[in-house]
């Protein structure tokens, strides 16, 4: 494979891809395809914005005809798809753009691949990115999800997922098309955008806002490390058997309000803040509808097959991530006023 279609790669989970594959390999062409939602933001990207093997294009996987032009125009060999909408509480208010993107969009770059790749599908790959969400809730009873456990989605972004990666698996059972999916659990780290619980907790604490915790902060998460997804993702994309759908999880369950005091501690240190002190600004708010008790993943698949692991210490990964949000009050500030959406659309338009 040469050119590399990565998609969504302005977002968070997507600008940790790219870099790691722009600067591992420089024998690939990496075409960074992004609609430029309120998510995506160049930003996160200005260290390779200028590499010899990186483009960046504007435009939305739900386009069709645009997405057959972008695989004629970079000849494109392997897919590695992370566009969507992803948070859970927009999907609640808003379930129709979540079906457009992530199923919709997703089949539009299925059906133009296939057509594309058609004749012969030899050293062509089409790696679809999903969520351990699709799995739905787990007890507080200690087992996790496995590979085969059975699909339950509860919020319509989880649905839409679970949708997605049908459709990807239905093209491999009815096509022999080329593909490999993965599932990974909750990421944490640099340039997430602040809607989610850990970046919106430390720019709240930091601006000694409200911390609102949804219900009673008893739902458990099973957080990774961002890098270490994208270290998951490019070995699988290498090294993964066709067909196959792998778990990534690092068993790092956290219950939220354990988080979010771990994440008051390591903030007030870094503030000079008496520790603790910012627990005041801990206020319990009304539940998440459907909110999912528990996630936990088993990824011993991924780890017997392809020798991953992680490679941080949570409480590690905290204090290095809490660092950096604190350290880039610029980028945070620009993402929460909006300016860095009308910057780029002024310049993509
Ligand atoms: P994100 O919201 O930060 O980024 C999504 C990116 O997709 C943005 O850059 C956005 O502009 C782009 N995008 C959205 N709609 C598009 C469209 N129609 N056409 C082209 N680009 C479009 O998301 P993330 O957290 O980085 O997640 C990336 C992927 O990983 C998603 O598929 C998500 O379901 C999956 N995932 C996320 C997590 C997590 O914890 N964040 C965990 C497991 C899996
Ligand atoms: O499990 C993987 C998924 O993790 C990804 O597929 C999603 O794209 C990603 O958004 C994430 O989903 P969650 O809903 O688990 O993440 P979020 O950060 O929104 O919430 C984490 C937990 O914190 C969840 O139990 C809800 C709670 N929460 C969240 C927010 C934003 C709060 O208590 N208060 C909040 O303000």
């Amino acid at each position: 494979m040469k050119n590399i279609l990565i998609t969504g790669g302005a977002g968070f989970i997507g600008s940790h891809l790219v870099r790691l594959m722009v600067n591992k390999y420089p024998q690939y062409n990496i075409i960074n395809l992004d609609k430029l939602t309120y998510a995506g933001n160049l930003a996160n990207l200005k260290d390779v914005q200028y590499s010899p093997n990186y483009r960046f294009v504007k435009g939305d996987i739900c386009d069709f005809i645009f997405i057959q032009k972008l695989f004629a125009e970079y000849n494109i060999d392997g897919v590695i798809h992370l566009a969507a909408e992803s948070h859970v509480d927009r999907s609640i208010k808003d379930p129709f753009s979540f079906a457009q993107t992530n199923v919709m969009g997703t089949l539009s770059l299925l059906q133009t691949a296939r057509l594309f790749w058609e004749g012969s599908f030899e050293g062509k790959l089409f790696y679809h990115v999903s969520t351990d969400e699709v799995y739905g809730s787990l007890k507080d009873d200690g087992t996790f999800f496995l590979e085969t456990t059975k699909y339950d989605p509860h919020s319509p972004y989880s649905a839409s997922k679970a949708s997605s990666d049908h459709f990807v698996r239905a093209f491999y059972d009815t096509y022999g098309f080329p593909v490999k999916i993965s599932n990974c659990s909750n990421n944490y780290g640099s340039y997430q955008f602040p809607e989610k619980l850990i970046p919106l907790f430390i720019n709240n604490i930091r601006n000694n806002k409200p911390l609102p915790v949804y219900g009673k902060g008893e739902n458990v998460r099973d957080w990774l490390y961002v890098e270490d997804h994208a270290s998951a993702i490019d070995l699988i994309f290498h090294k993964g058997r066709k067909g196959e759908t792998y778990n990534i999880g690092g068993f790092n369950e956290w219950k939220n309000i354990d988080l979010i005091k771990l994440m008051i501690k390591v903030v007030d240190k870094f503030l000079g803040r008496p520790e603790g002190s910012s627990e005041s600004l801990i206020t319990y708010v009304t539940d998440r509808a459907g909110h999912d008790l528990r996630y936990a993943i088993d990824s011993t698949k991924l780890h017997n097959e392809l020798g991953w692991s992680p490679s941080l210490q949570f409480e590690e990964g905290i204090e290095r991530t809490v660092r950096w949000y604190l350290e880039n009050q610029e980028w945070l500030d620009n993402v929460t006023s909006g300016d860095y959406q009308r910057y780029y659309d002024e310049m993509y338009k």
